[in-house]
């Protein structure tokens, strides 16, 4: 296993950020493929338009809220920047790789904090290549038939944003459509399986989605949305015992999160933020998640195709 006191890599520094990245990009990269994160400490990012400009230095294309399948609510900034999850303060995030749960995800997420929290709201980090060598020693079978199988996910989305719920973004705006035969019509493309409840929420299944990713360096990493789907996906329209199968459509144990969740637990970092702070994070190899907060909060979010 890597040296843990290398996670996340600390980056101290001073003045434009969006400079730095821009003049240092390669070794940025080469940082953040041994790191999996690396924050930004004490550079000069002052607001969300410096925050937008950092961005832009480093130079890779965006991945947009509007075209993601994410079920996050969450409101555009600037044009490459938004709120992270407007779940309530007291809502806890748990570990997830972006949009894992979904055919679409991001390569990399930049993070930048506006406001630091009073109290609490860190974000807990979680190497997932060090989860999944842990938890194939640990679960050998359960590694193996996501790994074989993949796995699925079920949740409900409301007709209308409910700003109350992790899980609150609306199917029209999650599918990007208008009306119920423009959803039906998503849903096939994507190989989901549906059902429309009540007439006006709409419970759909993924299709089977990767449970372990190949890093490509001999390294595989725990890619998926278990962990935040099995321990945070309630809500008046949610239930978590009914979000996660394998791809097979049998269930995933309680007995096999326990493992995992002991497992990333044990190795999450969790960033107090500090204010102007940015974390860029390759999605493929680190879990996020957010402790729940009192007071003012504010991290921005900008995703990396
Ligand atoms: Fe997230």
């Amino acid at each position: 296993m890597s040296d843990q006191s290398e996670f996340p890599a600390i980056i101290a520094g001073g003045g434009d950020l969006a400079a730095f990245l821009s003049a240092n990009k390669a070794a940025v990269d080469a940082a953040l493929d041994h790191a999996g994160t690396l924050l930004f400490r004490g550079f000069d990012v002052s607001d969300p338009l410096a925050f937008d400009a950092a961005i832009e230095g480093y130079g890779e294309p965006g991945f947009t809220y509007e075209d993601s399948l994410s079920n996050a609510v969450r409101t555009n900034v600037t044009p490459r920047v938004f709120t992270a999850n407007e779940a309530p303060p007291d809502t806890e995030i748990f570990l997830h790789h972006e949009m894992a749960q979904t055919p679409l995800y991001p390569a990399k997420l930049f993070f930048y904090c506006e406001i630091a929290p009073g109290e609490g709201g860190a974000t807990p980090l979680c190497r997932s290549d060090w989860v999944l060598d842990q938890l194939r020693a640990a679960n050998p079978d359960f590694v193996a038939r996501i790994e074989a199988e993949g796995v699925r996910y079920t949740n409900v989305m409301p007709a209308g944003d409910d700003a109350v719920s992790g899980q609150g973004r609306s199917w029209r705006s999650t599918l990007s459509v208008s009306d119920k035969a423009q959803a039906e019509a998503r849903l096939t493309a994507l190989g989901y399986s549906w059902e429309w409840l009540e007439n006006t929420s709409l419970r759909v299944t993924t299709a089977a989605l990767p449970g372990v990713r190949d890093l490509g360096d001999g390294r595989s990493s725990f890619f998926n949305q278990l962990i935040a789907a099995f321990r945070g996906w309630a809500d008046s329209r949610n239930d978590p015992n009914r979000a996660i199968t394998f791809g097979s459509g049998d269930p995933i144990t309680s007995e096999d999160m326990a493992d995992a969740i002991r497992i990333a637990d044990e190795l999450t970092y969790n960033l107090a933020w500090d204010v102007g702070d940015v974390a860029l994070l390759d999605n493929f190899q680190v879990m996020h998640g957010r402790r729940p907060f009192k007071g003012k909060r504010r991290v921005l979010a900008s995703l990396i195709a």
